[in-house]
């Protein structure tokens, strides 16, 4: 018996989203229906073939093709969902959360919401005590957004998505009792919202930018610099893929190289005073 065997079975359901993938590696996601079929240049498979399956399935198509299927991560649901803005790529998505150090419970507001592919990351990092609210101005987006993480993360998420410009300001509400942990920014012009998250980030919160541009880069920290804000850094992600195939193990031809970089920062009170040395430091042999 294998360990996979001795795993509990989760059999694929009509109503499903699974992943084919052949053997060039190319990936098609589906929607098991009863009664349907997937059809490419490599011939078809009938939905049947795949409902009472266990994931990890080898099929066969009608024209031999071999596909192997498997129920999509988030990093493959995001390279397929439908999209209307450019999504934050798996890449990114990763570093994102722990730059900004995400975690279960946290108080999340995140502007503009675009396609919705990092509020899914964000939810799941957050879990069911926490909660993100989104602000976007794209009515089209935002609907688009909500659909994606309800079809991927299912209904009841603690997520809203509210038709507003957060250049304006962030509704006292969304921070009642005084306190966003987190605020996550993927727009053009972040060093707009400096100032309100001043106000709406408990100290210690953290504010995420990501920006394809190092000019816009620049611009933020210049804000940030002037600000409450301390503790910044800049970063970005260079992914290498390999090609591994017997003794054929080298770097893949191309890579994702630039896609955008990370900026965080802390909101320090500026308030709070200096603790003196305790007795018996002197100042000199303080760190
Ligand atoms: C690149 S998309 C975000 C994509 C998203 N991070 C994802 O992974 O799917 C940028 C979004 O910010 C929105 N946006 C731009 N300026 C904004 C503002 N001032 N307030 C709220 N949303 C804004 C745009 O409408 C657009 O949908």
């Amino acid at each position: 018996m294998t360990a996979a065997s001795g795993n509990q079975h989760r059999p694929f359901r009509p109503g499903e989203r699974v992943l084919l993938i052949d053997s060039k590696a190319r990936r098609y996601m589906i929607t098991l229906a009863e009664g349907g079929s997937f059809s490419t240049h490599a011939g078809t498979i009938p939905h049947t073939d795949l409902i009472g399956r266990d994931e990890g399935i080898l099929l066969r198509s009608s024209h031999g093709a071999r596909l192997r299927a498997v129920r999509p991560t988030l990093s493959d649901f995001i390279l397929k969902m439908p999209r209307g803005a450019q999504v934050i790529y798996p890449k990114d998505i990763g570093p994102i959360l722990v730059l900004a150090d995400i975690f279960p419970g946290a108080r999340l507001l995140e502007a503009g919401v675009g396609s919705g592919a990092l509020s899914m990351a964000l939810l799941r990092a957050v879990g069911a005590e926490g909660s993100v609210v989104g602000y976007e101005l794209r009515e089209d987006f935002a609907a688009k957004a909500l659909k994606n993480v309800e079809s991927f993360l299912g209904p009841d998420q603690p997520y809203r998505v509210e038709i507003r410009d957060v250049y304006e300001g962030i509704g006292p509400e969304h921070f009642p009792d005084g306190a966003l942990d987190r605020i996550v920014l993927d727009l053009p012009e972040p060093w707009r919202v400096v100032k309100h998250a001043t106000e709406a980030l408990r100290p210690g919160g953290i504010l995420l930018s990501y920006l394809p541009t190092i000019g816009q880069v620049a611009r933020l920290r210049e804000e940030l610099d002037g600000s409450p804000f301390g503790l910044a850094e800049t970063l970005e992600v260079l992914q290498r893929t390999w090609h591994v195939e017997g003794q054929s193990v080298r770097p893949d031809h191309r890579m994702v190289a630039h896609t955008g970089f990370l900026t965080a920062a802390r909101l320090l009170d500026p308030d709070l005073p200096e603790v003196p040395p305790g007795p018996g430091v002197s100042p000199g042999n303080a760190a």
